[in-house]
């Protein structure tokens, strides 16, 4: 496929494409046209079919698309035919959360190894994996070939760990901290604030209820 810049508003929509797309597999449906899917989706089929355009099209002949061709074309643009190893910076509430949640490892993505400086919390198991003191943090990243990182600790911290990490071969963060990361080009940062969509939610509640209200 030609690297042609997609948008990052596209990029956006693939996982919620792969995810529905996933479901029709497990359900069995071979094929589905841009229409169906469009209804199931509650997004435009001229949408869909603009989105896919973006990656040629996915070969839709005859009727509709081929569910399965889909699915992995789309889990492919998304690296997902590869693994990814990561490990959790904080095994506070967030990251222990995070390191229990198994359905990570369905999409390709291993949880190798949790740290805190808290010694406290050093020795404790998250899913069969035991919390490292940060002093492990360099030798483990090298060793074990962890190319994510997931930030769950305050921010306080979080810029002199993203340093590290970097500094160790880390490609990409998920940084659950609340502030924004500075990181030399090429390392990839995906920025995740679940208070963003809970104020999204709180736009449209006061804005539904107003329409109510005046209705
Ligand atoms: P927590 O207090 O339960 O856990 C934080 C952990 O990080 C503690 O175990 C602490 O020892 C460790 N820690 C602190 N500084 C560190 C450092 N420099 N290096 C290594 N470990 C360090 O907090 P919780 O609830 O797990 O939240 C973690 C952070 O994530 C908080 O700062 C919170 O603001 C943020 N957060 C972000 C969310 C988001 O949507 N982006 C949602 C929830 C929390």
């Amino acid at each position: 496929m030609e690297a042609k810049e997609i948008s990052q508003a596209v990029i956006g929509r693939l996982p919620r494409y792969f995810r529905y797309l996933g479901e029709l597999k497990d359900q069995g449906v071979e094929r589905i046209s841009s229409q169906e899917l469009s209804e199931l989706m509650q997004v435009t089929a001229s949408q869909i079919r603009q989105d896919f355009n973006n990656f040629g099209g996915f070969g839709q002949q005859g009727y509709g698309y081929n569910v399965k061709y889909l699915y992995d074309e789309i889990g492919k643009i998304l690296g997902l035919d590869q693994t990814h190893n990561f490990v959790i910076i904080g095994a506070g509430n967030l990251g222990r959360a995070l390191g229990n949640y198994l359905n990570f490892e369905r999409r390709g993505f291993l949880f190798r190894g949790i740290f805190d400086q808290n010694p406290a919390l050093v020795g404790m198991d998250v899913r069969g994996v035991k919390v490292r003191p940060m002093e492990e943090l360099e030798t483990f990243i090298r060793e074990n070939q962890i190319d994510i990182a997931v930030l769950t600790i305050p921010k306080t911290g979080a810029v002199g760990v993203a340093d590290r990490l970097v500094q160790n071969g880390i490609k990409a963060i998920w940084n659950f901290a609340h502030v924004d990361l500075r990181v030399p080009e090429g390392i990839q940062v995906e920025n995740v604030h679940l208070s963003d969509s809970l104020m999204k939610l709180s736009y449209n509640l006061s804005r539904y209820g107003k329409e109510q209200k005046s209705n």
